[in-house]
């Protein structure tokens, strides 16, 4: 079988990045071929939200996204969601809550649950499990994570009070 590969140019949390691509790859591949390894592919169907990256500010599913796509575009992992060496506060809200167990579910639950609060900075915990439903937590820590997310918002509205 032969295959064309294509150069595809791109931003890495930041970082200027180019990669050859074939047809049938998938965003989560190429993240993982970077190196960065927090996006899993677990389903490989688009139903658990393991591979969960963030194209150009919105949360996409990296297993079903194809790599030619994101040419051009500003990718965010979870590997760049920490600055300058702390972490983010719903990184931190998910720790503090003991919102995982074996963690492979989490960096996808993170990822999902800072595009909630920018956009709903006091979700009810419906709307939490709502926005959540595409994201599978197999060890079932459910309800840790909506307290997780909660806590994040209550931390965050915190902080955008006190002008930080
Ligand atoms: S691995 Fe992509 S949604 Fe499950
Ligand atoms: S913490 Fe194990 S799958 Fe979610």
């Amino acid at each position: 079988m032969s295959t064309t590969s294509t150069l595809i140019q791109f931003r890495l949390n930041g970082e200027p990045m180019a990669r050859q691509v074939e047809s049938f790859h998938t965003l989560v591949e190429v993240v993982r071929g970077c190196g960065l390894h927090g996006a899993r592919e677990s389903c490989g169907q688009g139903l658990c939200g393991c591979c969960t990256v963030v194209v150009d500010g919105q949360a996409v599913t990296g297993c079903i996204y194809p790599a030619l796509h994101a040419d051009g575009t500003d990718i965010a992992t979870i590997e760049g969601v920490a600055k300058d060496g702390r972490l983010d506060p719903v990184q931190q809200a998910f720790i503090d809550a003991g919102a995982f167990q074996c963690g492979f579910c989490t960096p996808g639950f993170i990822l999902m649950a800072r595009q909630l609060l920018a956009n709903n900075p006091d979700p009810s915990e419906h709307e939490i499990r709502h926005y959540l439903a595409g994201n599978l937590c197999r060890c079932g820590a459910y309800p840790e994570i909506v307290k997780a997310v909660r806590l994040a918002a209550e931390r965050l509205r915190a902080l955008a009070a006190a002008g930080q």
